[in-house]
């Protein structure tokens, strides 16, 4: 343990008086990553580079779980779950409409492109065949590697794309590991984004740990077993979306994620965030259904950028785009915690993949439900930034 925390006992508990942390306490007693300077310069020349360019609208997307370490000298941590699946797919489909993209990632998660052929869903090696042709001056065999046909089909977009943002320069990657990378990464990214006004928007879709072990309280050397059993009381996180939302970013358009296992909860929780918080938007998902339905949750009253034709109650076509049933129900008055707490209208709109024919001749069931979550934010962020030249 560090010299200033309680050591580990008998039964390798590590005991601590439990302190909430402000995001002000946290941040003046929990040192910067190493790297922090570094990372912050290239995130700094790559919003520099796009403020110049006055159309050009630029997205933080948040992904992949952020760890807990239990130790300094890290043998184990504690982890969140995600893949990476929800950021870098929507990375992918921001870039394709046009944004500049900071894509913040745990080290070694799904990334943009490059998810095409990760290790586990399409290993490299099985994308490739050897074609062998016999050569007539050396009359030695000359093996060449070629992408097989059949993959080749598939991945050809996804080069042309990634070339397309190579030679733009308009994604820019930067990892994380622990809480503490994140926190004082988004912090800063959040600031220097800041002067992006409402052409910046935050797609928070990384889990992002609620506890951790404070510096003070961590233990320095790998946790001896042979001591029973290991209790440990953890901290909890700070919020960030507050001070994100208030302070470091005021004007962004702030997207942030709510993940639940009880279905239930999952409208609740969103609206309770929503109007703890006061951003814009609020996706909900639910853990075994995120790949094919999420929702949209947002106060009605809200310049967020919804239309007021998106207030009907009839189901409508999302997004101009027949594969999507976007269905919004109409406005629920005081239906839950947070409804009755503000006494706030609140606006649930589904996005679902559930009505595509599975195998579809016209290939629909590969479509993305990122392509859908991307294209409907885009237009919500286009009518937001609208809205806000109207506004004196
Ligand atoms: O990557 P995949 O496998 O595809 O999975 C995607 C996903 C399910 C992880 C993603 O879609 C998702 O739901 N991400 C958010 C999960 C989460 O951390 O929820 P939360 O309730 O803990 O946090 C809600 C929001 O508060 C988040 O946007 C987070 O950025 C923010 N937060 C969380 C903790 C904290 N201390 N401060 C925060 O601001």
């Amino acid at each position: 343990m560090n010299s200033s925390a309680s050591s580990v006992d008998a039964t390798n508990s590590v005991p601590s008086t439990s302190t909430a942390f402000s995001t002000e306490s946290y941040f003046q007693s929990q040192k910067p990553p190493p790297n922090l300077e570094d990372k912050c310069s290239r995130i700094q020349a790559f919003v520099d580079r796009w403020f110049n360019v006055s159309t050009k609208r630029v997205v933080l997307v948040t992904s992949g779980g952020t760890t807990v370490p239990l130790e300094s000298n890290t043998v184990r941590f504690l982890d969140n779950f995600s893949a990476g699946t929800r950021g870098a797919t929507s990375a992918e489909y921001f870039l394709s409409q046009g944004y500049a993209v900071i894509f913040l990632h745990r080290i070694h998660s799904l990334r943009p492109f490059s998810r095409h052929y990760s290790h586990s869903l399409n290993p490299f090696l099985d994308l490739l065949s050897i074609v062998s042709s016999q050569s007539a001056s050396s009359d030695s065999n000359r093996d060449q590697i070629i992408v097989s046909p059949e993959h080749a089909t598939r991945l050809l977009p996804v080069l042309r794309a990634y070339n397309a943002a190579q030679d733009a320069g308009s994604l820019l990657q930067i990892d994380f590991q622990t809480i503490n990378d994140y926190l004082w990464l988004l912090k800063r990214v959040s600031g220097i984004m800041a002067p992006l006004g409402r052409r910046g928007m935050f797609y928070l879709a990384a889990a992002v740990s609620d506890f951790f072990l404070p510096e003070d309280k961590m233990a320095e050397h790998k946790i001896q077993s042979g001591h029973g059993t290991l209790s440990l009381e953890m901290d909890q996180v700070p919020k960030v979306l507050r001070p994100l939302v208030q302070e470091w970013t005021p004007e962004g358009y702030i997207v942030s994620f709510k993940l639940e296992t009880d279905p239930e909860l999952l409208i609740p929780k969103a609206r309770a965030a929503l109007s703890r918080y006061g951003h814009q938007l609020v996706i909900g998902n639910e853990l075994h259904r995120r790949k094919y339905e999420v929702v949209f949750v947002e106060r009605a009253d809200y310049g967020n950028g919804v239309s007021s034709a998106s207030t009907t109650t009839t189901p409508r076509k999302g997004a101009g785009d027949s594969r999507l049933k976007g269905v919004e129900t109409p406005p629920v008055l005081n239906a839950d915690v947070a409804s009755k707490q503000l006494g706030e209208i609140y606006r649930e709109t589904w996005l679902r993949l559930d009505d595509l024919v599975p195998g579809d001749q016209d290939g629909m069931d590969e479509v993305e439900i990122e392509e859908l979550i991307v294209r409907e934010l885009v237009a919500r962020h286009a009518r937001w930034l609208e809205a806000s030249k109207k506004t004196p």
